[in-house]
C-alpha cells in the first residue's frame, strides 16, 4: 500500500523544487534523495488524489507521440487531467508542420507559445535533443528511440519500493536479487531502469541480466556494465532463464520481439508462464506492451505487479509533473 512507502520516506522536499522547470531526458538525472521524494509524494498522492485535482489548473500540456503508446500517453494525459490541467494531443506527426519539411527547432518555439511543459515519445533518438536547444518550457522525454524512458525507470523504482518499502532505506540491510530478462543497449526501458536502479545498490544482493547467445557480444553499451560496477552493484549474466528464475525476487522482463523500435526479433528464447519455477513471493515487473514472452495466466497470480507497475506511473507522473510545472512554493504547501 502507498501509505507504507510514505511512512518508510522522511519528509525533505528541498529536493522536489530542484525539479522546477527541469527538462527530464534520462534516468542519469535523479538522486537517492530526489527520487526519495518523488516517491513519497507519489505515494502521498496515491493515497488520497482528490486532494492534488488543482496544482495545474489553467495549464497547458502539448502530448506529442509520434510513435504507438497505450500507458505512457495515456497515464501523462491522465496525470495532468487529475491535476486540473487541459492538454493538447498530437499523435501523427503528418499533420504538422514537421510533413512539410518544417525544423524542430521551429515546432519548439510555437510550442513556447503554446503550453506550459511537452511530453515527446519518437522514434527518431535527436528529436528531443533538437527540441530542447529551442524551448523555454520543460519537455519530458517518453521514449527516445532505443536511448532512454526515464519516467518509466521511476514508475518501475516506484512499484519495487511499494512492494517492500524497507529497501529504500540504506540502513536497511535488506535485499533482493533483481533479474532483467532483456539487452540493456538496445532497450531504452532496461537503460533507464538500470541508471535509476544502481541509485539504490544497497537493496540489490545482485544483479542478473538474462539474455540469449546472439547478443553476448553487444549485451551492454560501452562502459554500462563498468558503471553499473562502480555504483556499487554485482551483476551477472546467463542465458537459461529457467535455471536463474528460482533465484529471483524481482523479474524484469521486457517485450523479447522488440529490439528497442526497430521491430527486429532478437529471440523467443524467453517465456514466462504459470510453469516458471519463480520463488513463491517473486513479483513479476513488465513495462508492456506484452508480446509472447508474458502468458496472460499470470496476471491472476501474486507474481503479476506489472498491472500495479502501470497503475502506479500515472501517480509517479502525477508527482513528477506537479514538481515540474507548479511553482516551486505552491508544491510545498500540497506536500
Ligand atoms: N511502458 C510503455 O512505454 O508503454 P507504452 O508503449 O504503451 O507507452
Amino acid at each position: 500500500h502507498p501509505k507504507a512507502l510514505l511512512r518508510a520516506i522522511q519528509e525533505d522536499g528541498d529536493f522536489l523544487v530542484k525539479l522546477a522547470k527541469q527538462h527530464i531526458v534520462s534516468g542519469d538525472q535523479f538522486d537517492q534523495n530526489t527520487m526519495k521524494q518523488l516517491f513519497r509524494l507519489a505515494a502521498k498522492i496515491e493515497s488520497n488524489p482528490k486532494r492534488f485535482n488543482s496544482p495545474l489548473q489553467n495549464k497547458i500540456l502539448i502530448s506529442a507521440f509520434y510513435e504507438p503508446s497505450t500507458r505512457t500517453r495515456l497515464s501523462f494525459e491522465s496525470a495532468w487531467h487529475r491535476l486540473g490541467g487541459d492538454i493538447m494531443s498530437i499523435t501523427d506527426r503528418s499533420t504538422t508542420g514537421i510533413a512539410k519539411g518544417e525544423c524542430l527547432a521551429d515546432v519548439a518555439e510555437m510550442f513556447n507559445n503554446y503550453g506550459d511543459c511537452v511530453v515527446l515519445r519518437d522514434n527518431n533518438e535527436n528529436s528531443l535533443f533538437e527540441m530542447m536547444d529551442a524551448l523555454r518550457i520543460p519537455i519530458i522525454n517518453a521514449g527516445n528511440g532505443i536511448d532512454e524512458h526515464p519516467t518509466q525507470a521511476l514508475a518501475d523504482m516506484y512499484a519495487i519500493f511499494k512492494w517492500r518499502p524497507e529497501l529504500v532505506d540504506p540502513e536497511s540491510n535488506e535485499k533482493v536479487k533483481i533479474g532483467i530478462i532483456g539487452v540493456p543497449s538496445k532497450m531504452r526501458t532496461i537503460r533507464s531502469f538500470l541508471k535509476c536502479l544502481s541509485v539504490f545498490p544497497h537493496a540489490v544482493d545482485e544483479l542478473v541480466i538474462i539474455h540469449d547467445e546472439a547478443s553476448s557480444d553487444d549485451l551492454f553499451d560501452n562502459g554500462q556494465r563498468e558503471e553499473l560496477e562502480a555504483r556499487g552493484l554485482s551483476v551477472r549474466t546467463e542465458t537459461e532463464l529457467d535455471d536463474v528464475l528460482p533465484e529471483l525476487d524481482i523479474v524484469y522482463i521486457n517485450a523479447i520481439s522488440w529490439e528497442g523500435d526497430t521491430f527486429s526479433t532478437y529471440g523467443d528464447a524467453f517465456h514466462l508462464t504459470e510453469k516458471s519455477p519463480l520463488k513463491e513471493d517473486a513479483i513479476i515487473l513488465h513495462p508492456l506492451a506484452r508480446g509472447e514472452e508474458l502468458s496472460t495466466a499470470l496476471d491472476h497470480t501474486s507474481h503479476n505487479w506489472y498491472f500495479s507497475q502501470a497503475r502506479g506511473a500515472v501517480f509517479l507522473r502525477m508527482a513528477l509533473l506537479t514538481c515540474m510545472v507548479e511553482r516551486a512554493e505552491r508544491v510545498m504547501d500540497v506536500v
